[in-house]
């Protein structure tokens, strides 16, 4: 999506918004070259055209495909074709997930879990917890795969994994957090799983669907993130 805003008091600016969680870096590349036809097009018709804000899109969460390096050498590899530095442009970003993403990380508890027999005598492995898709993990979904969250128990070291279907509290058949099986081990009702990288699109876009509450917000420091789930479980 792209805008060009002007107001009186300051030089236009185009913006646009390649979409968050882009995963295609040509998605910038082709945006930053449709910016600089309207670059010329606003010069042609006498506007002073010196602000190009590229917008979101950047990854927050370790790990993503493609990685953020790779984003910004197809960027800058754009603008110094585009937007070559002497040209007198300033280029301004509005990096939302890249910043928010890290600094949160989402604990939930298991609050019900159910064990199925899978052909071949396998378990497979219901767990229900205490926040889902309609509270703080509306926007996993749109992820490629699902997360591996980190279990917060003592276990042997090489604990049996078994496939899990990780399931929010509000009884949907919608509500569940990723549509893959994840691999964890057997867990109980109380244990805690920490999932990483949580600050972005997720108190945000919760609600309180069949009457759950927003998860609550708790600041914390290091290893005082132990002290507070064993006294909230
Ligand atoms: C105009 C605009 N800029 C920046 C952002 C932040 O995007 P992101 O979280 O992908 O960094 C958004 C998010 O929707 C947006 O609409």
């Amino acid at each position: 999506c792209f805008l060009v805003c002007s107001c009186p008091v300051s030089a236009p600016v185009l913006s646009f918004h390649v979409g968050s969680g882009c995963r295609d870096p040509h998605s910038f590349t082709q945006a930053i070259a449709d910016c600089r036809r309207v670059f010329e097009m606003g010069r042609g018709v006498g506007h002073d055209m010196s602000l190009l804000d590229i917008g979101g899109g950047f990854p927050g969460v370790e790990g993503s495909e493609p990685e953020f390096e790779e984003m910004a050498r197809a960027i800058n590899a754009a603008l110094a074709q585009d937007f070559p530095e002497g040209a007198g442009i300033e280029v301004i970003a509005e990096p939302g997930c890249f910043y928010a993403a890290s600094v949160c990380v989402a604990a939930v508890n298991i609050i019900a879990k159910k064990a199925v027999l899978q052909p071949g005598g396998h378990r497979k492995l219901l767990y229900y917890l205490s926040d889902g898709h309609h509270g703080t993990f509306r926007d996993l979904l749109r992820e490629p795969y699902p997360r591996v969250p980190t279990v917060v128990k003592e276990l042997c070291s090489k604990p049996p994994l078994f496939p899990c279907i990780l399931y929010g509290p509000t009884c949907t058949a919608f509500d569940k957090l990723f549509n893959e099986e994840v691999q964890l081990p057997e867990l109980d009702v109380g244990d805690w799983l920490i999932f990483p990288s949580m600050g972005a699109y997720s108190a945000a876009l919760s609600s309180t669907f069949n009457g759950f509450l927003p998860a609550s917000i708790c600041y914390i420091v290091g290893p005082e993130l132990r002290n507070l789930l064993e006294t909230a479980s």
